[in-house]
């Protein structure tokens, strides 16, 4: 299942950023190790100001820094814990092994990966792909379920964007 839409403006950004974060906490509930969204878009594309709505909606309060230098930056949320990674200066897809990354996708936890493409080959899949696209003077995003928990999270996302 594969999800269009427009976001006109940051504050569209961050009105879909809320959707997806309801939907999220939903989803988590049938979790046992949490899941994983996928940022594609080249840079600038919005990637982290969509992180940014998202751990906001989720009950984060305080500052959303993009982690390019240390590659993950931990949010402890109500109840679930985040990881928001940044993978755009990784030299080579093995160093993940050495920062253990296996640990963040044993627990059930939330995994936002903007640049995922530079740990192909190491890095475990995701549920949920959102490629970002610059169409001035927005941004079109697609959303695309890879995995059947990845489905029922884009389900409840439609549900919830129909219902806003
Ligand atoms: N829907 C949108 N419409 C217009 N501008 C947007 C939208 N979303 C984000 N922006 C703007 O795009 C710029 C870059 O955003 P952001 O830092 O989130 O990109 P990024 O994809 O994380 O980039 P990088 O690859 O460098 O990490 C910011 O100035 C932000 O305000
Ligand atoms: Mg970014």
């Amino acid at each position: 299942m594969t999800l269009c839409d427009y976001l006109a403006d940051e504050a569209a950004s961050l009105d879909f950023a809320s959707n997806l974060a309801l939907a999220l906490k939903r989803q988590l509930q049938h979790e046992q190790r949490g899941l994983t969204i996928f940022l594609l878009g080249t840079l600038g594309a919005g990637k982290t100001t969509l992180c940014r709505g998202l751990l906001r909606s989720l009950g984060h309060s305080g500052a959303v820094k993009s982690p390019t230098y240390t590659l993950v930056e931990p949010y402890e949320l109500e109840g679930v814990p985040a990881y928001h990674f940044d993978l755009y200066r990784l030299a080579d897809a093995e160093e993940l092994e050495y920062m253990g990354i296996r640990d963040y996708f044993e627990q059930n936890s939330l995994r936002l990966i903007e640049w995922p493409q530079r740990g192909e080959g190491i890095l475990p899949s995701a549920d949920l792909t959102v490629a970002l696209d610059v169409q001035l003077p927005g941004r079109a995003v697609t959303i695309e379920a890879t995995s059947a928990s990845g489905e029922a999270l884009l389900q409840k996302l439609q549900e919830q964007i129909a219902g806003t």
